[in-house]
């Protein structure tokens, strides 16, 4: 569902509007609002009502001067960053009651920043913490839940409407390309099929800019999708493979996104507790997608692919079983010991279709290991490669977005724990899963682009089990802010 907010900037605050919001800065001296005479600042009042004043910290003024008031401490302002605006948006925007509400920028962000980046990430904070996925709720659930957020229409007052207003656009965009993302992932599996996934992509990105091609199951055959028909022969849904095309050109950034629309785990099946959220395995496609769409509307200039190949894995007479031996699309034969290991067959022939475009860089993303999740929680990601410079801008990307990554390692003297005894590798490593996501990374390594290639273990963070900050409980779209400000960012990669 589209962000249900409308955020406008004007020099003027509205009349009528329910509640404004401030920033205090806490100075040697006591509070200063970021814009000075429209609320009292009675210090007493503050003190005795514990404000502090640190970063965060939220103060409701009741209507002083006809106009309730909430009041966000910015600490003494030295720290404000990019990511810190992203959240300090998030709180303001959770802290807000009322439809009509108008938020006070002049002084708020630090001229150190570049102002379009600070601004975009301040309201991005807003418009993402008001997402809502709420289709299958019915009316008196919606009015019962009301109240935690109602704003309809924010307006931003500022001295500078149009350079703000170029921030404002830029965050309009990547919101609405990650609330697309979160949407895909929080339909259920019931419905968003490999072929629904397909029909929603083409909808969302109709007149983007964005090119679209698809293979359906007869033709996933004719090209040789080995891991893809292997991982799909259990299901009644047939599978599709989408390639998206963003400007023409030679040497193209290409993502790779692993769609599993549901991962029952086929015949290794999962129990019961570990597929409550297995409609959550197509997280990295839907972050492709995301990500094209935004970079199409943010109108980026080079070449992109973006790789998709969906799939439903589930056990029955036809499924593949353990023991199977599958072909990918390069030629290299997997013997399939766990068909839970799905992710990485699919991905295996979606990485060969991505070294035969010659790629000046491939990065996929995949909610692959629970290993991942044990490892690094679920607000971490974690990156693997071969590519140094690759890997460490990724990082530096993620910072400045506002998503987390680590790195783990890829050493050769792993590699022998996916030997086959019959076929070339094989889809699990050493019993008891020791170094999981590193077997899978290395699994998905003999099949991507040599050089250029870096992998993302999304299985923690595409998933948040709170509301807070810019998250809400369910699918948080992880990936699509990262990738977007890595491919625009100038220089980041040869
Ligand atoms: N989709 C899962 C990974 C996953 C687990 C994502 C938890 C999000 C939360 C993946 O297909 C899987 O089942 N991996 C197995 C691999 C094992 C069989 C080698 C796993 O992690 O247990
Ligand atoms: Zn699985
Ligand atoms: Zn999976």
């Amino acid at each position: 569902m589209p962000i249900d907010l409308n955020v406008s900037v004007q020099s003027r605050e509205p009349a009528g509007g329910d509640q404004i919001g401030l920033g205090l800065f806490r100075t040697s001296k006591g509070f200063r609002a970021n814009v000075s005479g429209i609320v009292d600042l009675d210090e007493l009042y503050l003190s005795r009502r514990n404000f502090s004043g640190d970063f965060g910290d939220v103060l409701n003024l009741p209507a002083l001067n006809g106009q309730a008031a909430v009041c966000i401490g910015l600490g003494e302002g030295t720290k404000l960053d990019y990511l810190s605006l992203r959240t300090l948006g998030a709180k303001l925007l959770r802290a807000l009651h009322g439809e009509n509400c108008a938020v006070y920028l002049d002084g708020i962000i630090p001229k150190r920043l570049d102002q379009k980046k600070a601004v975009a990430s301040f309201v991005e904070g807003i418009l993402l913490a008001s997402y809502r996925f709420e289709k299958y709720k019915s009316k008196v659930n919606l009015d019962r839940n009301k109240g935690s957020n109602q704003v309809k229409n924010l307006c931003l007052v500022t001295s500078q409407v149009q350079s703000i207003k170029s921030g404002v656009e830029r965050a309009k965009v990547i919101s609405s390309c990650v609330a697309f993302a979160r949407d895909l992932v929080n339909e259920p599996a019931g419905t968003m099929t490999p072929k629904n996934f397909e029909s929603s992509a083409k909808e969302f990105l109709k007149s983007s800019g964005v090119e679209i091609e698809i293979w359906d199951e007869k033709k996933i055959a004719t090209e040789r999708l080995g891991g893809v028909i292997g991982v799909s022969k259990g299901s009644n849904e047939p599978p599709r493979f989408i390639t998206l095309r963003l400007n023409k050109g030679k040497a193209p950034v290409v993502l790779v996104g692993k769609g599993v629309t549901f991962d029952s785990g086929g015949l290794s099946l999962k129990s019961a507790g570990g597929m409550e959220t297995m409609k959550t395995d197509m997280s990295g496609a839907a972050a492709v997608v995301g990500t094209l769409a935004c970079l199409a509307r943010l109108k980026h200039k080079g070449p992109v692919v973006g790789l998709i190949p969906l799939v439903e894995n589930m056990p029955s007479g036809s499924a593949t079983k353990p023991g199977d031996v599958l072909v990918a699309r390069n030629g290299k034969t997997i013997e399939v010991l766990n068909t839970d290991a799905e992710g990485r067959l699919i991905l295996a022939d979606a990485l060969s279709i991505a070294c035969e475009l010659e790629p000046a860089a491939t990065i996929d993303l995949a909610t692959l290991t629970g290993a991942c999740v044990v490892a690094l929680g679920d607000k971490i990601a974690g990156v693997m490669g071969d590519d140094t410079r690759l890997v460490d801008g990724l990082i530096k990307s993620a910072q400045r977005a506002g998503e987390d990554l680590w790195r783990l390692p890829l050493p050769d003297f792993y590699r022998k724990h996916i030997d086959s005894e019959i076929a070339d590798i094989k889809n699990v490593g050493s019993p008891g899963g020791a170094g999981g996501s590193i077997t899978a990374g290395l699994f998905l390594k003999e099949f991507a682009p040599p050089n250029h290639w870096a992998h993302l273990d999304i299985a923690g963070p595409a998933r948040s089990t709170v509301d807070e900050g810019v998250l809400q409980k369910g699918a948080t779209g992880f990936g699509v802010r990262t990738l977007v400000e890595f491919i625009t960012s100038s220089g980041a990669f040869r």
